[in-house]
C-alpha cells in the first residue's frame, strides 16, 4: 500500500508586482533583484483576502482535477505561516470553505517545509490506514508583512513619502523576495507500485534565529503593544547569508539520505522539486547533486518565494507541461525557518492518470 498524488490544483492572487515596481518604492533595481534571488516578479493578495481563500481555492482546483468531490475525503492538512487569524489556524476555515465536512483537519507551522511535511504526514495517515485520501495544501497571503504602505485598489502602490521610503529602503533585503499563492495536492491509497517511496524530515531548533518574527509572541505580556510594533519586532529578521549556507549544504543531503532510504542514486532522480526560496539556493543544490537544468526547474522568476506554496506550485505546473510521465521520479525537498528541512521521494505510478485542468 502507498500513497500516491492524483489530483493538484494552484491558486495565485490577481495583483503582479515587478521588480521594475519596486524601484520607483525603494533603491533597488530589476538587476539587483534578479541576480540575487532570481525573482522578476510576484503575485500579492489584495487587502481581505487571506491564505485560507487561496488554499481553498487550490484544494478546490485538485480535487476537480482529481475527479472528486470533497464528501471523499477523509483528511485536510494545511501549511501556512501566514494564517487569516493569528489563532487559531487556517485548517478549520479551509475545511469549511471546501465543504468538506468533519473531517480531521490539521494545521502545519513548517514554514517553507510546511508542505513536505505535510505530503509525509499524509502518507503516513493513508500507509497506517487511517485515511484513503487526504488533501494537503501550503498557501500564503504575505502581503499582511509586506510593509510597503497602503495599496490602490489595483493592489498596486502609491509613490511613497520620505518615511515611507525609507521603511522600504530598511525592510529591503527580504521584502523583495515573497510571493503569495497557494497549491493542492489529493493524495490517494494506491495498490500500484510507486507513490511515496521515502522520506527524510529534520529539524534543528539552533538554527531558530536564521529568520523570525521576533515579537507578537505569548512569551511577551502583552503579547502586542506599541513598543513591539514601534520597534519593528512584527516584521521578520533575516539572516540571509546563514540561510544560504545551511540550504544549499542540507537539502542536498536530505536528497541524497531519501534517495540511499529507498535504494536509488540521485542521478536517477527525473525531477527535484525544490523550495523556491531562492534562484541562487536551487542553483546550489542542483550543483551540489550534480544534476542537469532541466532535472531542478525553477518557476521563482514568476511567483517570488511563496513559501509553504513553492512545492505543490512548481509540482502542478509541470504536470502540466506533461513533465510527471508513468514512472517519472521525483524528489520534493524544502529548507526553511525553525529550521525546518528534508526530502520526500516520489515515484509517478505507471497506470496514473493524466493532468485534466
Ligand atoms: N536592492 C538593492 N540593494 C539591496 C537590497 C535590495 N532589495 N537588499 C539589500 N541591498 C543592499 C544591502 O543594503 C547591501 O548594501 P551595502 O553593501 O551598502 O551594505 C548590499 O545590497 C549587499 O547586501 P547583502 O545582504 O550582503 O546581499 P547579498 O548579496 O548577501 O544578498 C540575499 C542578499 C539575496 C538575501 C542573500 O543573502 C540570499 O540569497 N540569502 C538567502 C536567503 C533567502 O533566500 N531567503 C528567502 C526566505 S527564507 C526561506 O525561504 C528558506
Amino acid at each position: 500500500m502507498a500513497a500516491r498524488i492524483v489530483g493538484t490544483g494552484i491558486a495565485i492572487p490577481p495583483a503582479t508586482i515587478t521588480n521594475d515596481d519596486l524601484a520607483q518604492l525603494m533603491d533597488t533595481s530589476d538587476e539587483w533583484i534578479r541576480t540575487r534571488s532570481g525573482v522578476k516578479q510576484r503575485q500579492l493578495s489584495l487587502p481581505g483576502h487571506g491564505s485560507s481563500e487561496l488554499a481553498a481555492d487550490a484544494g478546490a482546483a485538485a480535487l476537480a482535477d482529481a475527479g472528486m468531490h470533497g464528501s471523499q475525503i477523509d483528511a485536510l492538512i494545511t501549511a501556512t505561516m501566514t494564517p487569516d487569524y493569528f489563532a487559531p489556524g487556517n485548517a478549520g476555515l479551509v475545511q469549511e470553505r471546501m465543504g468538506l465536512g468533519q473531517i480531521p483537519a490539521f494545521d502545519l507551522r513548517q514554514q517553507c517545509s510546511g508542505f513536505l511535511y505535510g505530503l509525509d504526514l499524509a502518507d503516513c495517515l493513508i500507509t497506517s490506514g487511517r485515511a484513503d485520501n487526504v488533501v494537503v495544501v501550503g498557501a500564503e497571503a504575505h502581503a499582511g508583512f509586506i510593509p510597503w504602505g497602503a495599496r490602490n485598489p489595483d493592489g498596486s502602490f502609491p509613490p511613497p513619502d520620505e518615511a515611507q521610503r525609507e521603511v522600504n529602503n530598511s525592510t529591503r533585503a527580504w521584502s523583495v523576495l515573497f510571493g503569495d499563492g497557494a497549491g493542492a495536492m489529493v493524495v490517494r491509497r494506491t495498490e500500484a507500485e510507486g507513490g511515496v517511496l521515502a522520506s527524510r524530515l529534520f529539524t534543528d531548533g539552533s538554527q531558530f534565529e536564521l529568520i523570525l518574527v521576533p515579537g507578537v509572541g505569548f512569551r511577551r505580556q502583552p503579547y502586542v503593544d506599541h513598543a513591539q510594533l514601534d520597534s519593528d519586532l512584527h516584521r521578520p529578521v533575516m539572516d540571509g547569508t546563514g540561510l544560504y549556507r545551511s540550504a544549499v549544504r542540507l537539502m542536498p543531503e536530505a536528497v541524497r539520505q531519501v534517495c540511499a532510504k529507498a535504494g536509488v542514486d540521485p542521478s536517477e532522480l527525473d525531477l527535484v522539486v525544490t523550495h523556491q526560496a531562492n534562484e541562487r539556493i536551487t542553483e546550489g543544490v542542483r550543483k551540489q547533486l550534480g544534476l542537469s537544468e532541466a532535472q531542478v526547474p525553477s518557476n521563482i522568476a514568476r511567483y517570488g518565494n511563496t513559501t509553504s506554496g513553492t512545492l505543490p506550485i512548481l509540482y502542478h505546473e509541470l504536470r502540466q507541461q506533461g513533465r510527471i510521465g508513468p514512472g517519472a521520479l521525483v524528489c520534493f525537498t524544502a529548507f526553511g525557518a525553525g529550521a525546518h528541512w528534508g526530502a520526500v521521494l516520489y515515484r509517478e505510478p505507471a497506470e496514473n492518470p493524466p493532468a485534466r485542468n
